[in-house]
């Protein structure tokens, strides 16, 4: 199975199972096999895509245009233009080791905002440090050979506290070869 369709499979397990309508948030823009995936697997589906950069959004609108129901935003995780309590579930794909701890911290907010109550945000990031003892020396490499100036404090960052304190409860979590998803509920 490619790598794309495996991701959008995890994904998809995870969300709530009665759902009219589902925006997401996500970076997915510039991997569209995984919206694309999204798109064919649930077509009715409603989705935002949402992403700080122009050309990536511009680009998602080019290959994935027809789909009538998916439509593309260009905006910030940390200011996420959507009113409070307006979606049933927000995505977000490998956008948290990227941020800078303050805007980690201000993501994790705006997505809890956004979401109604009982609503779903989904992970999928990294492994974190202590996940799987056997990748820890690859987890450290990594920021060393590629330009990932905030992927360290990532790793040891504690989700389950940070969305607490945004009034999201940790459902699982659930290790997919290096990555991990994680799943919340709006309390
Ligand atoms: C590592 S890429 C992941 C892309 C895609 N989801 C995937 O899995 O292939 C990170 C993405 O996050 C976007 N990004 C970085 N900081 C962001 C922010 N503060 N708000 C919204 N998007 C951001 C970048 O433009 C980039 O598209």
């Amino acid at each position: 199975m490619r790598w794309a369709a495996r991701r959008c499979r995890n994904f998809t397990n995870y969300l709530p199972d009665a759902i009219s309508v589902i925006y997401t948030f996500s970076t997915s823009v510039v991997a569209p096999g995984d919206f694309s995936t999204l798109s064919q697997a649930w077509p009715r589906l409603q989705i935002v895509g949402l992403d700080m950069s122009d050309a990536y959004v511009r680009h998602a609108r080019r290959h994935l245009g027809r789909w009538s129901r998916t439509r593309f935003v260009v905006g910030k995780a940390e200011a996420i233009p959507f009113p409070d309590s307006s979606q049933d579930a927000v995505t977000s794909i490998f956008l948290f080791h990227e941020l800078p701890p303050k805007v980690r911290r201000s993501a994790l907010r705006e997505c809890a905002r956004v979401l109604k109550p009982g609503g779903r945000l989904i992970i999928q990031d990294s492994l974190q440090r202590d996940d799987q003892k056997d990748y820890k020396g690859l987890l450290q490499l990594f920021p060393q050979n590629y330009h990932e100036p905030y992927y360290a404090s990532y790793t040891k960052e504690d989700f389950g506290t940070l969305a607490l304190a945004c009034g999201l409860v940790h459902v699982r979590s659930v290790m997919a070869f290096v990555s991990k998803i994680m799943v919340f509920t709006k309390a």
